[in-house]
């Protein structure tokens, strides 16, 4: 496994159930950094490349029908492994400040305790697909389901999942959390736009260079 810190820029994932946030919370840290003058990356999975946009279609619509297990988790690899190669690595390299909106965690927690997929399966497939590259911090943003769905729009293929796959969903994004509490930070998705954002930016700013840019 490579080193977390084998490059020169600073990799933040956020992570969480529907209606969470994420996107909000992901714009709110993204102008906080530009402002503060870093090159910033905002990106997403799945869909933050070309092919991903395509891969996304594929996984997320109506028109696909039913996918097996194994099957979904693989293309959600493939997104992962064309986002690494194609725009988190070399991002990193250029010192920039990624910023993803779900990444690994989100196979493990959709896949894994979703699906009922194998834990170490999918670790390892998480590992080819990233080359063992891993944030400096994911932030979960933590929502009851109940209110995460209300929240979300017109519901995708996973988001039309039962309650019960979403509760799994959920706590296993907690354990994950909870099981590397140096790595992850977990804030309550329901309070205050702007106290969370601040919440998430007491986390990030510590990872920032000192005295850059
Ligand atoms: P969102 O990014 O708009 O929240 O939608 C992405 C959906 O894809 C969301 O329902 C979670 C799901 N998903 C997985 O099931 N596994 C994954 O590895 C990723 C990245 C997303």
């Amino acid at each position: 496994m490579q080193a977390r810190y084998s490059h020169s820029g600073v990799f933040i994932a956020l992570e969480g159930g529907e209606g969470a946030g994420k996107s909000t919370h992901a714009k709110l840290l993204e102008q906080w950094l530009s402002d503060l003058g870093h090159d910033v990356v905002l990106t997403r999975e799945p869909g933050g490349t070309a092919v991903g946009a395509a891969l996304r279609a594929i996984l997320l619509d109506h028109e696909t029908g039913t996918l097996a297990p194994l099957t979904e988790a693989l293309v959600y690899a493939a997104d992962r492994a064309e986002h690494v190669e194609a725009l988190i690595r070399p991002a990193l390299a250029q010192g920039s400040v990624v910023i993803t909106d779900r990444y690994v965690d989100s196979t493990l927690a959709y896949q894994g305790a979703g699906r009922s997929l194998d834990a170490a399966d999918l670790q390892q497939l998480a590992q080819i697909a990233t080359g063992g590259l891993r944030p400096h911090l994911t932030v979960v943003l933590d929502i009851d389901p109940v209110d995460g769905l209300g929240r979300a729009g017109d519901h995708d293929r996973i988001e039309a999942e039962p309650l019960d796959f979403h509760e799994r969903v959920r706590e296993h994004f907690l354990a994950l959390a909870g099981a590397d509490p140096e790595h992850y930070l977990v804030v309550p998705a329901t309070g205050d736009v702007d106290a969370i954002h601040a919440t998430i930016r007491g986390a990030v700013a510590p990872l920032l260079p000192v005295g850059a840019p």
